[in-house]
């Protein structure tokens, strides 16, 4: 029963006014049909920054925001008991700045008159934390919706509850369809129980926060196809809840091109390996053609020419003693033009003698064609007379031609030093000129092949090769051998 304030007795009336004006909760009484503040307490006086006395002054729309007042002006009309859902209102204080509330309302009847009491709770502080919350919220998705990996959070029972938009790309599933249902379902069949497993572990976590590396994963496109995926998970505790997240990145295309890449690289690493073993049968091949067929055919020439010449001696003219001296010396170029092929295509001494007397022979030939640079070889006697498997001698002998070719081009040297040491199993080649050292582009450049020849010629025989700056200045190259265990 609402009390009758006609009824009251003026004690229970100043107890009433009492207990409004000093109500820590902001209130406010209005009448029903005009929309005046009848009545207001110090704590609303202190919410809307107003005196007392100046809240009375005010109609409710001097309080209520402009949009809000429409609303208001229609509940008026209603009993505060209509039931109508609660609402946060903008009310406005004395600046006019927005304060958020949310209101309980009662209706009175005051000396006839139609009021309603308002207890008025600001909620400014909440609303503000809220919408701070709800763009913090908005900013995340919108990361999480950028992002071109995918993002997939479940809980430990592998149920989807996040799945980006990168996740829609890279699984070919869409949102709506996965919300709700197992991971299991991005997973090739064989990986299943295993996954299931690990959920299993994270179950019983005690929500540590968690962060297991990059790894390569495998996944499930919803054509069928298995993806190859880079990924990282995260356990994390959210409220009371243990939540994995998944970030993967699909490296499918990635790692096909990488072992494409790597299977050329080898095939083609086999050609060169095939092509010089042939070059060295070839080249031997030549030379000894050259040798042995060209060669005999253009001595034999000489002989019957000389044999010509002396049977014909007494009648020769002047013309036909020319010709004769012209042909001589043909014969003279053609040999000695088979000679240097010879001596190119095959070193001399390599068969016989070995490795250091056909770089011993290399240095020395280079000196006597005139090169300004001083050309030393080093070999320690017990060295210089071993042998080593032939194709290592070949592969280590055409490398010492390329260093030193390089060093007499390109470096500028006074000095070129040819270093053989090593054992009947090891070898070791140094070549180190005091020269301008290789420049920083100079692998780069096109068409030039003697480095690459280099380091190809070592693989083929699993020598190792360093290329870089000499001790003090210039370039030393370093070729090591090892025989292979028996
Ligand atoms: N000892 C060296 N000192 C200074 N520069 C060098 C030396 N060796 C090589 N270079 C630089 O490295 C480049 C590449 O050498 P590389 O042997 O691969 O090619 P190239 O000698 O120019 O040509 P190619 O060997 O194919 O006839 C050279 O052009 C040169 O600029
Ligand atoms: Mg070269």
């Amino acid at each position: 029963m609402k009390p009758k304030t006609d009824l009251i007795d003026s004690n229970t009336q100043l107890t009433y006014k009492l207990l409004f004006e000093s109500n820590p909760l902001p209130m406010l009484v209005y009448a029903r049909d005009s929309g005046r503040v009848l009545y207001a307490n110090h704590a609303a006086a202190a919410c809307y920054g107003h005196s007392v006395a100046q809240l009375v002054e005010l109609h409710l729309s001097d309080i209520h925001h402009p949009e809000d007042w429409p609303e208001m002006r229609e509940r008026m009309k209603l009993t505060a008991s209509a039931c109508l859902p609660q609402r946060v209102w903008r009310h406005r204080d004395v600046d006019g700045h927005t304060i958020y509330v949310e209101v309980d309302t009662e209706d009175v009847d005051l000396n006839d008159q139609q009021a309603r009491i308002v207890l008025v709770r600001d909620v400014t502080q909440h609303h503000d934390d809220v919408k701070r919350l709800r763009q913090e919220h908005e900013r995340m998705n919108a990361i999480v919706d950028a992002s071109n990996e995918a993002i997939i959070s479940t809980d430990v029972a592998g149920c989807i509850q996040t799945f980006n938009p990168g996740a829609e790309r890279v699984f070919g599933h869409r949102a709506e369809h996965m919300l709700g249902r197992s991971v299991h379902l991005l997973l090739p069949e064989r990986y299943r129980a295993a996954h299931a497993r690990h959920l299993a572990v994270f179950a019983k976590s005690d929500g540590t926060p968690r962060m297991m590396g990059l790894r390569i994963v495998k996944g499930l496109h919803a054509d069928g196809r298995e993806l190859e995926m880079e990924g990282a998970i995260a356990l994390v505790k959210i409220g009371a809840d243990l939540v994995l997240i998944s970030t993967l990145r699909d490296m499918t295309e990635l790692l096909s091109a990488d072992a494409e890449r790597q299977a050329a690289r080898t095939q083609l690493s086999h050609l060169t390996h095939r092509l010089m073993s042939q070059e060295k049968d070839l080249v031997k091949r030549i030379a000894r053609l050259l040798h042995d067929q060209l060669g005999q055919t253009i001595a034999a020439m000489r002989l019957i020419f000389e044999t010509i010449s002396t049977l014909r001696s007494g009648k020769k003219s002047m013309q036909l003693q020319q010709l004769n001296l012209q042909m001589q010396a043909l014969i003279d170029q053609a040999i000695l033009q088979m000679r240097v092929v010879l001596v190119d295509l095959h070193p001399p001494m390599f068969d016989e003698h070995g490795l250091a007397a056909a770089l011993d022979n290399e240095m020395r030939s280079r000196a006597l064609s005139g090169s300004p640079i001083q050309l030393v070889f080093e070999v320690a006697p017990e060295v210089a007379t071993l042998r080593w498997e032939s194709g290592c001698e070949y592969a280590v002998f055409m490398i010492a031609r390329e260093a030193l070719e390089n060093a007499i081009r390109h470096s500028n040297a006074t000095l070129v030093t040819m270093t053989l040491s090593g054992s009947a199993t090891e070898l070791e080649l140094t070549v180190i000129d005091n020269g301008r050292g290789i420049a920083r582009d100079s692998h780069s450049k096109e068409g030039h092949l003697g480095m690459t020849g280099i380091m190809e010629r070592a693989k083929s025989i699993d020598a190792s090769v360093e290329i870089g700056p000499a001790p003090e200045r210039g370039t030393r190259i370093r070729v090591h051998w090892v025989a292979a265990q028996q």
